[in-house]
């Protein structure tokens, strides 16, 4: 496995990181079995950071990687790394009703979290949409209180502006920042990758395939069950998603060219960008993640990242990558 430092303060972990959500929530039904084999299978093959997020079937996600951790080899355990998003408030039928980053609530969520994963400490702990009612600072220093106290190891930070990043960066040493980067998601290099670079923060790249969309997988076809994020998602509606599927079919031709898939190549895509940036890959399957692990093989040239940018073009993207309303809560997007 090929390791990577988050940031300058924080851990080294694989290049790859394995994202829990999709074995929760989100992306419909998932097999419980299956998801915990994929995760002893990440675990086995060096995989070693697990992220997930409290929220993410309302405490089920914690819960799975607890089992898988308990369920695994002694060795494997140790290695692996938690990284864990707070802060996002559900109600018993699943809705979502805002941000919670009051320094009381921080220690609330981590306090059950640590139960939940059965882990005396959390490695990378981040709230996952800034509360607009708290200062950033105000959350920070809590998770710094935490740090402190031994129950956390590093601060993360998700989807946040430069500004944010300067201001969080202020108050305690911040290992990496979690945000959206992907072929047809590439805000970031704009302002907030420079920031981070200054700063020194690492980047922990998720919806490295968009969800699905850019992974060869998807189809205009697929059924979508309730609740799935892709069904409210505007990147896959209608003519949106007809113009991305046609982005991808350019790109499986570059693909083919390096005998390797499109979800492969867009994922050594994101490792290309540097080596500050962890892919965190959404598998929900061994067949999935071993696809994905084969990204680590694949070298790309400057000839190849320019053919794969000539098929999918910066801002080529049909659709936002959020519903407006949570667009609404991306402090990333300010
Ligand atoms: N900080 C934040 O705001 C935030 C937001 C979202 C996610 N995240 C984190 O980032 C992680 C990754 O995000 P994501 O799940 O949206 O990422 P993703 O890797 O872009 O998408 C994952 C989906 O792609 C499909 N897929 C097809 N081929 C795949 C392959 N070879 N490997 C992996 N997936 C493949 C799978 O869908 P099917 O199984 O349906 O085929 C899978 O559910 C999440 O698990 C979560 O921990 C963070």
């Amino acid at each position: 496995m090929q390791h990577r430092t988050l940031g300058t303060t924080g851990p080294q972990v694989s290049a790859l990181g394995l994202g829990a959500m999709g074995m929760s929530a989100l992306y419909g039904e998932a097999d419980r079995a299956e998801s915990i084999a994929t995760i002893h299978a990440a675990l086995d093959a060096g995989v070693t950071l697990i992220d997930t997020g409290d929220f993410y079937g309302m405490g089920h996600n914690e819960l799975l990687i607890g089992e898988a951790l308990r369920t695994t080899s002694e060795a494997d355990r140790a290695k692996a790394l938690t990284s864990v998003k707070f802060g996002a408030l559900r109600d018993p039928d699943g809705g979502w009703s805002g941000y919670d980053g009051r320094p009381a609530a921080v220690k609330n969520f981590a306090a059950y979290s640590l139960q939940r994963l059965g882990t005396d400490h959390i490695d990378v702990y981040r709230i996952a949409r800034v509360d607009p009612d708290v200062p950033v600072e105000e959350t920070i220093g809590a998770i710094a209180e935490l740090v402190e106290a031994g129950h956390v190891r590093h601060i993360g930070l998700s989807e946040v502006s430069a500004d944010t990043l300067r201001r969080a960066a202020a108050v305690a040493p911040i290992s990496d920042l979690q945000i959206e980067y992907s072929l047809i998601s590439r805000g970031i290099e704009e302002q907030i990758l420079p920031t981070a670079r200054e700063l020194g923060i690492g980047i922990t790249a998720y919806g490295v395939l968009s969800r699905g969309l850019i992974s060869g997988h998807f189809s205009r076809d697929r059924q979508l069950g309730a609740g799935d994020f892709r069904g409210m998602s505007p990147r896959f509606q209608g003519e949106n998603l007809q113009r991305n599927l046609d982005l991808v079919d350019a790109l499986r031709k570059v693909a083919e060219s390096k005998g390797a898939s499109v979800a492969q190549t867009a994922i050594a895509w994101v490792l290309a960008q540097g080596e500050d940036i962890v892919p965190l890959v959404g598998a929900r399957r061994r067949d999935r993640l071993d696809e994905a692990l084969g990204a680590l093989d694949l070298t790309l040239d400057a000839a190849d990242l320019t053919a794969i940018e000539e098929a999918v073009p910066a801002g080529a993207a049909s659709g936002a990558r959020y519903p407006e309303s949570q667009m609404a809560h991306l402090d990333s997007e300010r």
